[in-house]
């Protein structure tokens, strides 16, 4: 059996039964302060409850992955608050679809990668309820050799946390009918998978099996940074985006390869139907224009109007290929492209022919470590006539929020979506973030898209605007 991790009085509460009670104990918490600094250097000292719940689930798997903490602020610089109606954060921390634990924490996650706050700190120093869960993750092997936390468990988890929060509506801090999930790379994509799939029937055996609270699963926002998602149509994606730069190296892909994914993006693009004003319908020929002049010429705008005068002269004649004229700055796709330079990934960049990729662990499956989800790359090592595997077009289903927002949208999905992704991101195709946002815009969804200007894979450049955003539609 599993440890059940224990800090000071947060010990969690377990049925006598010993298999973990759903029921939130809110008396269950150590108190703890942390100063912590906001975006503007300011230090903040926060008091606050930090409960750790052993496992979300009442059947679970590996505990170990599938619990979580929550931290709710009392007192900040001073002055209570009560955070018994505030927003809730949930900030997975999910990397590479690797398994993700929270087990071991003794605190809230206040440091982010690279030494500053991170979003759970500042949402905590805002008045919000951060819950922080772990998931299972590609990796995780028992002794027996089977994989236990390929897709799709990592969203199934997320969706556990999700209702064991909604289960204890009332018991457990903050509204959990506002509830706004955030994410990074793979974790932005099971962010943006969490926010389309609400109470999606497709889960159901999934959740039952780990004995999920009996609740909803629907979230009520989304932030998703540089969300690694679509891997069906990923590598399709990559080619129609960065198919004529270079590797890292300075070789070039395989040419024919490269041109037979991009040729699968235009099938790809006639099947989404997306639809954006002044473009009419999206289609492999007019998508760069739309993604260039709808989000990526903006972002360099934004970026050298913030700049003094002397700097934004400096840059624009270090990157001569940008026109500057009536605030607005202009450029080519072909030079964009040139500016990015060097592209991350080979072709094809996630089924891989060799099973290399994160992605194709992912989709490994009982002893199998890796397996192919997409027919081409199947088919370049198996022969002509091979198929996938019979559980793998329902597990791309499971995977992909674009599943849930195509044809009759999910009706429980997120409406407040706050996505982002660095112009200088090749560890998928810019495009994946574009066709998101296009179709939760012609949905009608509330959508906050922004393309960081030069910015690479990771990057959250306006941590507070996202903090004040879910003020903002959770009032
Ligand atoms: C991540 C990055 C990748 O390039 C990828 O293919 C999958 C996941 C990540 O950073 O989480």
């Amino acid at each position: 059996a599993a440890t059940v991790p224990t800090v000071g009085a947060a010990t969690v509460a377990r049925a006598a039964t010993g298999s973990s009670s759903l029921v939130f104990d809110p008396s269950a918490y150590t108190e703890q302060t942390i100063a912590i600094k906001d975006t503007t250097g300011t230090v903040h000292s926060v008091t606050y409850r930090f409960h750790k719940v052993a496992s979300y689930v009442a059947a679970p798997v590996d505990p170990t992955y599938q619990s979580l903490n929550i931290s709710v602020p009392v007192a900040i610089d001073g002055t209570a608050v009560d955070a018994s109606d505030a927003p809730v954060l949930l900030a997975n921390q999910v990397g590479g679809y690797l398994p993700s634990s929270v087990a071991n924490a003794t605190g809230i996650g206040a440091t982010g990668m690279g030494g500053g706050t991170s979003r759970q700190g500042l949402a905590l120093a805002a008045g919000y309820v951060v819950v922080e869960p772990g998931a299972r993750g590609r990796s995780l092997v028992d002794a027996n050799g089977t994989y236990y936390g390929t897709a799709p468990a990592a969203i199934v988890d997320l969706k556990a946390a999700v209702r064991y929060l909604k289960a204890n509506q009332g018991r457990v801090p903050g509204n959990t009918a506002r509830i706004v999930s955030s994410g990074v790379s793979a974790g932005g994509a099971l962010s943006a998978l969490l926010g389309a799939s609400g109470d999606s029937p497709l889960y159901e055996p999934y959740l039952e099996e780990i004995g999920a609270a009996d609740a909803s699963d629907a979230i009520f926002a989304s932030g998703d940074w540089c969300p690694i998602t679509d891997l069906e149509h990923a590598d399709a994606a990559y080619e129609w985006n960065w198919g004529a730069s270079p590797l890292p190296s300075g070789a070039t892909v395989d040419a024919a390869i490269s041109a037979d994914l991009k040729a699968q993006y235009t099938d790809y693009l006639a099947a989404l139907r997306l639809r954006a004003p002044g473009y009419g319908t999206l289609t492999a020929r007019n998508l760069d224009t739309y993604i260039l002049e709808t989000f990526i010429q903006p972002s360099a705008t934004t970026y050298l109007a913030a700049l003094t005068e002397d700097a934004r002269a400096a840059y624009l004649a270090a990157n001569p290929f940008i026109t500057w004229s009536g605030g607005r700055a202009g450029f080519t796709w072909a030079d964009f492209l040139t500016h990015v330079g060097a592209r991350k990934k080979n072709a094809p960049s996630f089924d891989a022919f060799d099973l290399s990729t994160p992605e194709c662990n992912l989709y490994g499956t009982g002893t199998t470590r890796a397996r192919h989800f997409t027919l081409y790359s199947l088919r370049h090592e198996a022969g002509s006539s091979a198929r996938l595997d019979a559980d793998i077009p329902a597990k791309l289903a499971l995977m992909n929020p674009m599943h849930h927002l195509g044809g009759r949208a999910n009706p429980h999905r997120a409406r407040h979506w706050w996505i982002r992704v660095g112009t200088k991101d090749s560890d998928t195709s810019l495009s994946v973030v574009a066709n998101l946002a296009t179709r939760l815009t012609g949905l009608g969804d509330q959508v906050n898209t922004s393309y960081y200007w030069d910015a690479g894979h990771g990057a959250d450049l306006d941590p507070a605007d996202f903090v004040s955003w879910i003020g903002k539609v959770s009032g």
